[in-house]
């Protein structure tokens, strides 16, 4: 039998280049030698206020970006979170045997409540269950995500060896996937930050949605490290960044990379990272428009039917082992 992956991306602002390569490329590396299930999580994205119209709109689309993306729905599952009920359900029980302490350490939180805790929703607090719950309703070996999602994933675990031993053996204890390049890819307006869907500064990210124009403007303005030359060095975080993007967008080896930069400067290093990017996102943009919304109806419409048996299994053995008996 083959091993599960589970992952998934919130439906929220834009997608960037470093939600491709910290966590959807992986997806669509590991897909075949796994049974995948992807994830387009709405109710994460509520944590925050969102704008109904604006979010019914952004969960298709990501869906798009998920197919445009590789993600092979005859291979893969690809499903909406509030389709599978079993995923609020599952969020209960387990918020019940998460400590206070352990969502408090959360740097997430810290970092999005922090500028009025008081205010923060409840839900964003305990955002962490609901992502616990994502991955073991499926049993999940493995999970591709980004550096950013690592806690989290800590988390993940620390819950189910604490429910495995207080009920017995009950969720597979799942590992992380996190890239050894791209995991945390670097706000172009400030290296020292992540690349973020939620930046004000939209210079600061390259979306995968952007034209070519855009692209070239954004990278042409991103910030450079004092020197002048071009090689992977991480106390230079700017220049770092640009070609660790570069780096992976063109498979070149490091080596590779550093060697075709060697007598070049910064102007032309530019230039030749946007074209990379045009290029690459060129066909990326119009295998987006292709599907259609019937088309993408079913997909999602089987997607969800398929990980309904896997989670409805999975919350039967929950509920009997913890003695939630009732009439269903
Ligand atoms: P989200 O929607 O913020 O991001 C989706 C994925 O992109 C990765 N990522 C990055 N990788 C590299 N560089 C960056 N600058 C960068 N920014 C984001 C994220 O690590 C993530 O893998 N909580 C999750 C969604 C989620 C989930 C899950 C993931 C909900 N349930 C279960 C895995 C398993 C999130 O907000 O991702």
């Amino acid at each position: 039998m083959k091993k599960r992956i589970f992952s998934g991306a919130q439906p929220t602002g834009n997608l960037h280049i470093g939600n491709y390569l910290g966590a959807l490329k992986n997806w669509v590396a590991l897909q075949e030698e796994y049974e995948s299930f992807f994830c387009i999580v709405n109710l994460h994205a509520i944590t925050l206020p969102q704008n109904p119209e604006i979010l019914k709109q952004k969960t298709l689309d990501l869906a798009r970006i998920y197919l445009a993306s590789g993600v092979n729905p005859q291979v893969s599952t690809i499903f909406i979170q509030s389709d599978v009920s079993e995923h609020a359900e599952l969020t209960w029980i387990l918020s019940c045997i998460t400590r206070m302490g352990e969502l408090e350490r959360m740097t997430q939180f810290k970092d999005k409540g922090k500028d009025n805790r008081e205010r923060a929703s409840v839900g964003l607090f305990t955002y962490p269950v609901l992502m616990a719950a994502d991955i073991l309703l499926y049993q999940t070996d493995l999970v591709p995500i980004g550096q950013d999602q690592k806690q989290h994933l800590e988390l993940t675990r620390d819950i189910a060896e604490r429910f495995n031993r207080d009920f017995g053996a009950t969720f597979t204890i799942p590992e992380a996937f996190i890239p050894p390049v791209g995991a945390k890819i670097l706000s172009l307006q400030e290296p020292t930050k992540k690349m973020s869907k939620s930046d004000d500064n939209a210079n600061g990210s390259v979306f995968l949605l952007d034209d070519a124009d855009t692209i070239t403007k954004k990278i042409r303005r991103a910030v450079t490290d004092s020197g002048t030359e071009i090689s992977f060095d991480e106390s230079r975080p700017a220049i770092n960044n640009l070609l660790t993007i570069y780096q992976l967008l063109t498979k070149k080896s490091t080596e590779e990379c550093e060697a075709h930069f060697a007598e070049k400067g910064y102007g032309q290093f530019k230039t030749e990272l946007a074209e990379t990017v045009v290029e690459f996102l060129r066909p990326f943009q119009e295998k987006v428009k292709e599907f259609d919304d019937s088309e993408l109806q079913k997909i999602l419409k089987d997607g969800a039917e398929k990980a309904r048996n896997v989670a409805t299994e999975t919350l039967k053995d929950v509920y009997a082992k913890m003695g939630i008996v009732g009439t269903r």
